[in-house]
């Protein structure tokens, strides 16, 4: 009888350590680097694609948020046209990062004080010219702060748009006006491209109201750092989009384990590109879409 239970004891044993030997090897792949696939035939929400998000256009080229930075945008071979969006004081839709003016055009006030004429004759180019001397062009100096309606108008059904609402509380109607906008362009029809258009937000409550207006909006949930419950993202959003200096494989691996898209922010150096790709990530927001072409081939 002891010897059956000596022989039991060593079993056992035997399972603890197999189990243990197992999970060390699981681990080990978690930290392993594997070669990422781009499937450019998939929809732009397919996790086997990987989507260029041209943060503010290519706007390390041109001017963020003008025309001209979103049409290098598109030469450069990006995927989307990322716009952040502001709302003028009468209520007009504007492509802008910065609650103030003052960044990136020559005047100082606040976006919400300011009527859209008198935006639009501002100047949005030649602080970019100040700021970038080596890439610097004199007809940057021209450009003004385009409107949502502007973009689309210009870039038309074809192109890919990523629209971030900034700011929700201090802008109630802006949810109504960026749908209604959307919508009289065609972009929210059902039979359109998938992933065509976009919505994101920092606000879970913001991207949620969208959601009250149309359910088929993808949403995309803007973190600093990877979230601690990705499942209840999954509820609304099809994926995150998170700052890439808070990411590493694990997370990676956890976010698409519950079935998110996982975009990183703001990435603008090859080697990190490169690295984020390996670890999973699927989609970059970057300021040189031209360099994430040339990377994903
Ligand atoms: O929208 C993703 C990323 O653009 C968030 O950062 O500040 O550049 O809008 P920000
Ligand atoms: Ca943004």
């Amino acid at each position: 009888m002891k010897k059956i239970s000596k022989w039991i004891l060593l079993l056992l044993l035997l399972f603890v350590l197999v189990g243990y030997m197992t999970d060390l090897s699981s681990s080990k792949e978690i930290t392993s680097i594997k070669e990422f696939e781009n499937d450019r035939s998939q929809s732009l929400l397919s996790p086997n694609r990987i989507v260029n998000i041209a943060h503010r256009g290519a706007s390390a080229h041109a001017p963020e948020h003008t025309l001209v930075s979103y049409e290098y945008a598109q030469k450069m071979g990006a995927d989307y046209l990322e716009i952040d969006l502001h709302m003028s004081a009468d209520g007009e839709l504007v492509a802008i990062h910065d609650q103030s003016l003052e960044r990136t055009t020559n005047h100082q006030q606040l976006v919400s004080e300011m009527e859209l004429k008198e935006i639009k004759a501002l100047d949005a180019g030649s602080w970019f010219n100040q700021k970038n001397p080596s890439v610097a062009n004199d007809n940057f100096a021209h450009l003004d702060v385009p409107t949502l309606t502007e973009v689309i108008e210009h870039f038309g059904n074809e192109a890919n748009y990523y629209i971030e609402i900034k700011t929700p509380k201090l802008y109630p109607d802006m949810i109504d006006k960026l749908l209604e906008v959307l919508s009289a362009h065609d972009l929210l029809r059902k039979d359109r491209r998938e992933g065509s258009v976009i919505i994101q937000s920092f606000s879970a409550e913001a991207l949620q109201q969208v959601h009250k207006h149309d359910q088929s909006i993808p949403l995309i949930q803007l973190l600093k750092q990877p979230p601690e419950d990705p499942n209840a993202i999954k509820q609304y959003a099809v994926g995150v989009g998170i700052n890439f200096k808070s990411l590493d494989l694990q997370s990676i691996t956890e976010l698409r384990k519950a079935d998110l898209l996982v975009h990183a922010y703001t990435v603008n150096q090859p080697d990190e590109m490169r690295k984020l790709l390996e670890w999973g990530v699927t989609g970059i927001f970057t300021d040189y879409p031209d360099l994430l072409a040339g990377i994903l081939g």
